[in-house]
């Protein structure tokens, strides 16, 4: 049993493989933390709690609250009754105030690991699962808090239950879902991924000052901008060393996550639904469930972090039957064509595609309505025959005789403001009602938050799926969330739109995969901007970015790969100079940099060269050869651009029987000799062999000798090297 708890100390300890959080209640009944770190053995470090500290007087802690509350490392810090950081819970009384404080009241642990009630979240039957109750003694109200513990991977999650067991109203105003408080001598940094469209999560690292940093959006989704996603680690830590603290985020919308050194120098981090534009009416007998975060330890550094999370993901979080199949490879003909294309344009690229091994043709945006141009007819999904030159059907059943299987793009939250629907309700979309609301890219936001639009919405979806032989969706979302409002909300409720949208949108993509089990689905947002875990709990693959530029997509895949597997992450070949930088890169290096990822194309493949159309070939065979070592195996950052001019990452089958890599010398540089290139995670007393070469070497040379990698002439030239055991 990976979780205990000790009557007479009060102490709860969790274990996963290699790590052990241990809590406890003071006397008096406060819920905080011990420990998180490594796997240890003892039952009682309680010595750590400082329960007889004193903050400012050089007496003994008499227990007087406040100063005590300011400096205790509670596990679920609550407002107003002195604790001067920023609380996880904060509510409102009917009459106006806010103080509230937390006691234990009793728990209880199951066996198995439930995803939490309507929300995306992780599932085992294997891991344990904690329940601790909180009551506020002098209000009306519980707090359930479920810590899922792993038996197979170093994670525990955590999720909160706002139960109002009392009479009256009240309000939530805030309603985090995780807090871990973390000391280190040697200092804390933290990791938090950036960007904006077409540049998504950048990695950023930096020394956590005193106050708060945080990393948040109030976007309506996660956003391209910021992500869902905080680590803190020793000064000193590496990828492969030193103690590394990470939360993750299971939600799609509105989220903060915050690291706050206090001037005692411990760092509460903190994580859930944004505070900011978040307003939840509790009547009596109502509960609130807080999204799930995932709290992983690494005492090995960022790159087992990492590897953590990609085991996670891939087996307790995503579902379906594409998790764990290789996908088809795609051909999408949004770079190739944009909006300007027919029935006619799309088999032609269908018919060379086929001959070149690619498996699936996907019609982007452009097909319904009269969309020629992103200015209409978002909401009348309607096919557009006149533009095709043919019905649907005789599209589908066209490139499936070609043995392709066809795909279709959709943006079903949205409406265009020239568009049948919006004729006809023009009261369907978030607005506030004194405001005409603002657009961006030309549209609107439907107000799925309400059942008819959503149903509309779906349903509009379901008829074009059932009306061809479709087997793929990509799910697009393209602007975010501004002028909020609903009608369907009273003025006591407008302040859940935003949590109510990101439900809505999990009610209709669960009705979708419901409805067809089959269909793979790819999400996407403007490209990255929906790029996290809420959504990999409906598709096993989200479109990673907009830019397909190689050098560009090694930062944006280093990112998201920080915390996602690769069977997540959408890549794809495009032409050149790229349209999103103008770059030139080498067609076998584009190949290179999608093969980490789903892989795909996205150009006019029937505008390509014989020459070029040989390497889609080559391509696609070393698809075929190194996917399910892609998909399944451990990944290992070795060396990251723009850090080092030369980019390598790596993945190793779990038995260590096999592993590629690929890396990239970015710039060229004059007058150099070959490269030394190390590899990472091999099986040190194994001999391997390294396809093209004849010679046998050792895991261990490989790894701590290395190889030297010659030949790489011109700005942005890449190599695959694969190795076996033998
Ligand atoms: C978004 C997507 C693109 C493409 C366009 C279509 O930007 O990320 O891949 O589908 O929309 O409008």
């Amino acid at each position: 049993m990976a979780v205990h708890f000790y009557e007479n100390t009060g102490v709860f300890k969790l274990d996963t493989p290699n790590s052990t959080m241990m809590l406890a209640l003071t006397p008096e009944g406060y819920l905080g933390q011990v420990y998180y770190g490594r796997s240890l053995k003892d039952k009682d470090l309680t010595y750590l709690m400082r329960t007889d500290e004193p903050p400012f007087t050089p007496s003994v802690n008499e227990r007087e609250t406040m100063s005590f509350f300011d400096a205790f490392a509670w596990e679920y810090p609550t407002y107003g009754s002195g604790d001067y950081r920023d609380s996880a819970f904060r509510i409102r009384t009917k009459s106006g105030h806010e103080a509230c404080v937390l006691k234990y009241d009793s728990y209880r642990i199951v066996k198995g690991k439930k995803v939490p009630d309507g929300l995306p979240g992780t599932f085992s039957d294997t891991a344990n699962t904690l329940e601790i109750t909180l009551k506020e003694p002098d209000l009306g109200f519980t707090v359930v808090i479920s810590y899922g513990v792993f038996d197979d991977v170093d994670a525990i999650t955590k999720s909160v239950k706002v139960i109002n067991t009392g009479s009256e109203t009240f309000f939530l105003e805030r309603a985090l879902s995780s807090v871990l408080n973390i000391e280190s001598e040697k200092g804390l940094d933290m990791i938090t991924l950036h960007g904006s469209w077409a540049r998504e999560r950048h990695i950023c690292r930096r020394e956590i000052p005193y106050g708060r940093s945080n990393t948040s959006s109030i976007r309506g989704e996660s956003g391209h901008q910021d992500h869902p996603f905080i680590a803190v680690m020793d000064r000193d830590a590496s990828e492969t060393m030193g103690n590394v603290w990470a939360m993750s985020f299971i939600y799609s919308g509105n989220f903060l996550a915050q690291a706050e050194k206090n001037q005692f120098d411990c760092v509460r981090v903190m994580m859930g639904i944004n505070p900011e534009g978040f307003l939840w009416r509790l009547a009596a007998g109502e509960s609130f469930t807080c999204p799930e975060t995932v709290c992983i330890f690494s005492s090995q550094g960022i790159g087992a972090m990492t590897r953590s999370f990609h085991d996670l993901f891939r087996t307790h979080l995503i579902r379906g039957k594409y998790r764990d199949m290789k996908r088809p490879i795609l051909i999408n003909n949004w770079e190739a064509t944009y909006f300007d294309f027919n029935t006619e344009k799309l088999l032609q690229i269908a018919r060379t595609a086929a001959g070149a091994g690619i498996e699936m043709l996907v019609m982007d945006d452009g097909w319904f309505g009269h969309r020629d141009s992103d200015n209409s007819s978002l909401g009348d999904w309607k096919v557009n025959e006149g533009k095709l030159g043919s019905t649907l059907k005789y599209l589908v059943d066209e490139v499936n005789k070609l043995g392709l299987k066809f795909g279709i793009w959709f943006e079903p939250e949205m409406i265009s403001p020239d568009s049948d629907l919006y004729r006809q309700h023009p009261d369907w979309v978030i607005r506030t009602p004194y405001k005409k609301p603002g657009l961006s890219r030309c549209q609107l936001v439907l107000d799925i938050t309400r059942k008819e639009v959503r149903d509309y919405a779906y349903e509009s979806v379901k008829a074009v799926l059932q009306s061809a032989n479709i087997e793929y969706v990509k799910w697009d979302m393209n602007r975010q969330l501004a002028d909020i409002g609903s009608l369907g909300l009273d003025c006591e409720t407008q302040g859940e739109l935003f949590h109510r949208y990101v439900l809505a949108l999990y009610e209709m993509q669960n009705r979708l995969i419901t409805d067809f089990p089959d269909l793979l689905l790819e999400n996407c947002s403007g490209g990255g901007a929906r790029f996290d875990p809420g959504m990999l709990y409906f598709s096993p693959q989200i479109w990673c970015s907009d830019d397909t530029d190689a050098v560009e997509r090694l930062m944006i895949q280093h990112g998201t790969a920080m915390i996602y597997p690769l069977s997540t992450i959408g890549a794809h070949v495009s032409v050149c100079p790229n349209h999103s930088v103008g770059r030139s890169t080498p067609f076998r290096t584009r190949g290179y940099v999608a093969l980490f990822g789903t892989f795909g194309y996205e150009l006019d493949i029937s505008k390509l060269s014989e020459e070029e159309l040989d390497i889609v070939r080559e391509q696609t065979q070393m698809y075929h050869c190194y996917n399910d070592l892609i998909r399944r195996g451990d990944y290992y950052r070795i060396s990251s651009y723009p850090d080092s001019n030369i980019d390598c990452v790596s993945v190793v089958a779990k038995d260590k029987s096999e592993a590629v890599a690929v890396m990239v010398r970015v710039m060229g540089v004059p007058n150099v000799h070959s490269l030394r290139l190390k590899l990472a995670g091999l099986d040190g007393n194994s001999s391997y062999r390294i396809d093209g070469d004849e010679r046998t070497y050792t895991g261990a040379a490989l790894m701590y000798a290395g190889i030297n990698v010659a030949g790489l002439w011109g700005d942005f030239e890449g190599r695959i090297i694969h190795i076996t055991r033998v």
